[in-house]
């Protein structure tokens, strides 16, 4: 069921993509593609090439012409990619690696970004469909609000593939292509028992959670991994939360937006850590919660000790902070393998055959990813599903698993920077 480890391919092209594409505020909400991200890639497999696989030794020319070599057997069809928003760091980095890998293989590429605001991604994805593409694979900004538009999708033979975050009640997706979203939080939980030693430590310990959007169907899984890790402790004693604030209604955070999670914890440090009391963890799901998190730690809290607070992503802002120490971790998704995988995924779909565990295999992947028949139903039954797995990543491994494989490179200036 799973494979290891494998190299993806980093293009120049990629570059000049992200110097047009990242760290733009505003999306351009067409479906026309043509935002910075659409435009500036060329021919994918004429790139040069580094390594991006997790295994820092693994050999990247190999690889890397393997996974996004140039071929034309696309020739003739075209993908429509719809992200939610450029204003949230990593869907620059998955609508470029997507495009790329699509485009190596000869396809047409149309991709939208949709400035988070649903009807506009339901106006591009009808514009997608009225564009007569072959294939949809969408990033959806509501999982529950896609239903009449895929409707259509479903009525003009187009297959779908939900990417990363899972789109809800619609028999119109065929796929789910993601991360083990539970294990994410998980792994931030448990980064918590262990950096607290809470198995033997005498506590207690405060901590305070800050979870994700709830229109999408990722945050409640990220929140509920963390919890579930936590509560033992918290049932204990061993871990308090004095805001009282512990369930994913009341931690939520629309948009997954930063001035929103940090006005929100400005609000839980008035009202709870006035008085001296020790902040010991903010438990964020995700790095545009964290970022907000640590501003207002920075801004509003009186103590002097350094709150450990997770995160989720590598995003670039983040990253400086763990380095700088004032985030303690991220968890990191390589967003470059989960692009090969729904480029396989999709490739077979077009060829008309009916994807399974076999494509792991088929594929060659060197990345780890299981298929999954159980975990994700829709509300119109299970989608079947390919989870790859995430990383922990602190300070002491940035170079490690961030750096050696080729998704960053360490600037002259200490930081890490985003190679795509
Ligand atoms: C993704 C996370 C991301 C969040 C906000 C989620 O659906 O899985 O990686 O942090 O959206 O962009």
């Amino acid at each position: 069921m799973k494979k290891k480890v494998l190299s993806v391919m980093l293009s120049v092209a990629m570059a000049a993509t992200c110097l047009a594409g990242c760290g733009e505020a505003a999306d351009n909400g067409s479906a026309s593609g043509d935002s910075g991200a659409a435009t500036a890639t060329t021919d994918a497999g004429s790139d040069a090439s580094a390594d991006a696989g997790s295994d820092a030794s693994a050999d990247a020319s190999a690889d890397a012409s393997a996974d996004a070599g140039s071929d034309d057997s696309g020739a003739g069809k075209k993908v429509g990619i719809a992200m939610p928003t450029k204003s949230l760091e990593r869907w620059n980095r998955d609508g470029s690696y997507l495009e790329e890998q699509f485009k190596g293989k000869g396809y047409e590429v149309e991709l939208t970004y949709s400035d988070n605001k649903i009807d506009q991604q339901v106006k591009d994805l009808e514009g997608l469909i009225a564009d007569k593409v072959d294939l949809l694979v969408v990033a959806a900004i509501d999982g529950e609000s896609l239903t009449q538009v895929l409707a259509g999708a479903k009525e003009a033979g187009i297959p779908v593939i939900s990417y990363d975050r899972l789109i809800m009640n619609t028999d119109a997706v065929s796929y789910y292509v993601s991360f083990d979203n539970y294990t994410v939080g998980k792994l931030q939980g448990e980064f918590v028992i262990d950096q607290l030693d809470l198995d033997n430590a005498a506590g207690p310990f405060n901590i305070e959670f800050t979870a994700g959007d709830p229109a999408d169907n990722n945050a409640g899984f990220f929140f509920n991994g963390a919890f579930d890790a936590l509560k033992p402790y918290i049932d204990e004693g061993k871990l308090v939360v004095p805001s009282g604030q512990t369930t994913f209604e009341q931690v939520a955070t629309k948009g997954w937006d930063t001035a929103t999670a940090m006005n929100r914890f400005q609000n839980i440090l008035g009202s709870n850590y006035s008085g001296g009391e020790q902040l010991d963890v903010a438990l964020c799901s995700n790095d545009s919660t964290a970022l907000g998190v640590t501003q207002a730690i920075k801004s509003d809290y009186a103590g002097s000790n350094s709150v450990l607070i997770t995160g989720q992503d590598g995003d670039e802002a983040n990253l400086k902070n763990i380095v700088d120490g004032l985030q303690t971790m991220t968890v990191y998704k390589a967003v470059a393998n989960e692009a090969v995988a729904t480029l396989d995924l999709g490739v077979a779909l077009l060829n008309g055959e009916t994807p399974d565990a076999g494509l792991i295999d088929a594929s060659g992947w060197s990345f780890d990813c299981a298929y999954d028949t159980s975990s994700y139903d829709n509300g119109t039954g299970i989608i079947p599903s390919y989870l790859l797995v995430p990383t922990v990543v602190t300070k002491d491994n940035i170079e490690s698993e961030l750096v050696a494989p080729g998704y960053y490179t360490m600037g002259d200036d200490g930081y890490p920077h985003p190679t795509n």
